[in-house]
């Protein structure tokens, strides 16, 4: 069993999170799909990423269902984790879900020795990026034409 696994306290009373499992492959596809309408992970990426070593990936679980997932990763002699996606199903948005998933993300990285905790956000994104902004994160600097459809990053760091 990996390190983060187990249930961990949550911001919203009825969210809980936990390290995802193989077993939650399909849920997390679903959401990913549901979520994003280009970049999307594919589904051999995401078992990758719950299978490998350098991620760690948790699910936020409300009323038995997976309701969203975060992807951290790490990467080794280096103390900046990355928070490398989050989504939440558009059906349990609103809920304070990502904001549970940010601080199990944040205590992840702590645990496994990170002192930042970085990431990318579309520039056009403003929900996410006033989430980013209440759980402490500040701005690192824009990346033009980050994405595919050439949209501009915005980088965000976390001290942890
Ligand atoms: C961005 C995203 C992860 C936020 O997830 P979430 O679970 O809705 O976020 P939270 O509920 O924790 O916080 C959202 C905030 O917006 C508010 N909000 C109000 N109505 C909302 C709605 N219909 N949908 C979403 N948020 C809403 C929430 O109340 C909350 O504010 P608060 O903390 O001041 O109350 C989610 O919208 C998502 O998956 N978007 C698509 C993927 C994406 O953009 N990911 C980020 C890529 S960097």
């Amino acid at each position: 069993m990996r390190p983060d696994a187990g249930l961990m306290p949550a911001a919203a009373n009825r969210v809980a999170v936990r390290a995802a499992r193989s077993g939650d492959l399909t849920a997390i596809e679903a959401i990913e799909s549901r979520s994003f309408s280009a970049d999307r992970f594919s589904r051999t990426t995401l078992k990758r990423l719950i299978a490998g070593r350098t991620a760690s990936v948790v699910v936020a679980v409300a009323s038995a269902a997976a309701a969203g997932y975060a992807a951290i990763l790490f990467r080794k002699g280096s103390t900046v984790a990355r928070l490398y996606s989050i989504a939440v199903d558009p059906a349990a948005r609103g809920q304070g879900v990502a904001t549970a998933l940010i601080k199990a993300a944040i205590r992840i990285a702590r645990r496994r020795g990170a002192d930042r905790l970085r990431l990318e956000v579309r520039a056009s994104n403003a929900l996410a990026l006033s989430l980013y902004d209440r759980s402490g994160f500040t701005f690192l600097g824009r990346s033009p034409g980050y994405y595919q459809d050439g949209e501009d990053a915005i980088r965000l760091e976390r001290r942890l």
